[in-house]
């Protein structure tokens, strides 16, 4: 007898996840867990181990129930009195400068137990002193709740433990040095859905359409990090370019609060800007000028712990007065032994650039550091686009509002990334729809050529740490004359640059008010008048394939 078509079999659903950071290794394994049936396939475009997650350095925002002292420094000492979820939500809204989704902030803050726990199934250990586990305070925390691993190495240890248990797993495709040129669409007018990817190899000599292909699926993941290669200081590594943002808005999607980029106060005055974690400060460190002098408290009454984007824009404001290039951590009062043991990897590397920070202070600056704004997604990664879900700093739930309370994003990446494989097996919820105005931004047809570099010294210069209405415009000018061009991975992610580039300057251009990690020195004020709201953008005209635009 012919069976019913409800006896087949169902079709595997067929997953893509693009990104191999904290969220795009979490979705991969929370999915396999959501979906068991499910054909899943992890692309990046270098190696895993390449991520901002792998560089992470001072952990993991985390209250643990019995926990209330946890160890702050890894001495065995207690401190910081009872600490609560409540806490943690209250400093991630406050430094959300008014703009943080409250529900969000919510699933984060409740989320960070469970996430420990999972991470602890899979054989991930934090850093502990006798059972307990150590936490470090940082600037804007009102208690010391940061989890971290091999003092200063967070990152790369979790990042090791989460890629260990994806490669372990053989049902996981994973295809490494392959760059998304495109997100593929189908259906009705108006209706369209997601339905794979376009993808060709991401070396150097990967030009034209050579290996070009694609990968149908019934559902896209985009978890591709952030865009720290906008600017010409960044503690990100050359990967962040910004790919899933720009493959979202190609496609149509929504994406929010482009504005708020966040810039981290001390990157080693170095080439790379390599980060010094925020928990150095947290431990004690004080930051000088020049002269010697301990400049932050007459900024702000926190000092060095105060909110980041207040001690960069502290740092840039006193650098500018002085016609400085830098200033200088001290940590010489945390002494020799205590920094190699709590932070082993800045010893090392401080080291490798001829310098003791055990004996002087070491120069340092602002550097771009993670991006608030992206595509706009609901609690569950859902964005505009039915198929597509957007995980981690690609994404934006809102959860940082216009200023990111330090180390709460690799919490985010996996509280999200568990929430979206929950919504991936609950496939009858109904899909989210976000208001945003309509907004062209392609370029002309003939247009200036440009290369990265000078993209990088434009947005430093123009839409950086302060932005005003003069600098803007000339950055959106310049930045409409330049055209892409080339079709090595390179070039592409250049184009991926420039589209996000113009979105951040124009998100900019209409917040006319300073808030969070959005400074306007043509409106210092946070307006009291208006009740905060996101800017969000939608591609105006219809989504076209192809690329660059
Ligand atoms: C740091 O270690 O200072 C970075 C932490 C973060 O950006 O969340």
């Amino acid at each position: 007898m012919t069976p019913a078509p409800a006896d087949y079999p169902a079709a595997p659903h067929r997953v893509v996840v693009v990104g191999g950071g904290v969220a795009g290794l979490a979705a991969v394994l929370r999915i396999r867990r959501s979906l068991p049936g499910a054909q899943l396939t992890l692309i990046t475009k270098a190696a895993l181990e390449e991520s901002n997650t792998w560089y992470a350095q001072g952990g993991m925002a985390a209250v643990l129930s019995g926990a209330p002292g946890q160890d702050p420094s890894g001495t065995g000492a207690r401190a910081g009195g009872p600490d609560s979820v409540a806490a943690h939500a209250a400093d991630t809204l406050a430094a959300g400068a008014g703009l943080a989704a409250p529900d969000a902030v919510g699933l984060l803050c409740a989320g960070a137990e469970g996430q420990v726990s999972w991470l602890e199934s899979l054989g991930f250990r934090f850093d502990s002193v006798g059972g307990a586990l150590s936490s470090g305070r940082e600037a804007a925390h009102s208690a010391a709740r940061i989890l971290h691993a091999g003092g200063d190495a967070t990152g790369r240890a979790l990042a090791g433990a989460l890629i260990g248990a994806v490669r372990a797993d053989p049902s996981v495709r994973i295809l490494e040095s392959i760059f998304v040129t495109d997100l593929l669409q189908a259906g009705p007018p108006g209706e369209p859905r997601v339905t794979g990817v376009r993808i060709r190899p991401a070396g150097p000599s990967a030009g034209g359409d050579a290996g070009e292909r694609e990968i149908a699926a019934d559902t896209v993941v985009l978890a591709t990090g952030g865009a720290g290669r906008l600017y010409e200081h960044t503690t990100n590594p050359a990967v962040a370019t910004g790919d899933g943002v720009a493959l979202a808005w190609r496609a149509g999607a929504v994406v929010a609060d482009a504005e708020f980029f966040q810039f981290h106060p001390t990157a080693l005055d170095v080439p790379g800007s390599p980060l010094i974690s925020e928990a150095v400060r947290g431990e004690g460190a004080v930051l000088r000028d020049a002269s010697g002098t301990r400049f932050l408290p007459a900024y702000h009454p926190d000092g060095e712990l105060a909110p980041r984007d207040v001690v960069s824009r502290s740092i840039a404001q006193h650098l500018a007065v002085r016609g400085e290039r830098c200033v200088y951590l001290d940590a010489t009062a945390l002494g020799g032994p205590f920094l190699a043991r709590r932070f082993p990897s800045l010893t090392s590397l401080t080291a490798r650039h001829g310098l003791n920070w055990a004996r002087g202070p070491v120069p340092v600056v602002p550097a771009a550091h993670y991006w608030m704004g992206g595509i706009r997604t609901d609690t569950s990664g859902r964005t505009s686009l039915p198929g597509l879900y957007a995980v981690g700093e690609a994404a934006c739930t809102g959860v940082h509002g216009a200023n990111r309370l330090a180390s709460n994003s690799l919490l985010e990446g996996l509280v999200f990334a568990e929430r979206t494989a929950e919504a991936l097996a609950a496939p009858e919820a109904p899909w989210p729809a976000f208001s945003a105005d309509p907004l062209a931004l392609e370029a002309p047809d003939a247009g200036e050529p440009f290369d990265r570099a000078q993209l990088q010294r434009l947005m430093t210069r123009q839409a950086g740490v302060v932005r005003d209405a003069a600098g803007l415009e000339l950055a959106a000018k310049q930045l409409a004359a330049y055209a892409p061009a080339g079709s090595t991975a390179e070039e592409l992610e250049t184009a991926n640059l420039l589209l996000c580039a113009r979105l951040l300057v124009h998100a900019a251009t209409a917040r006319r008010e300073s808030r969070g990690a959005h400074h306007r020195s043509d409106f210092p004020l946070t307006d009291p008048r208006s009740i905060p709201k996101s800017t969000a953008y939608v591609r105006a005209s219809t989504p076209q394939e192809g690329f660059p635009q």
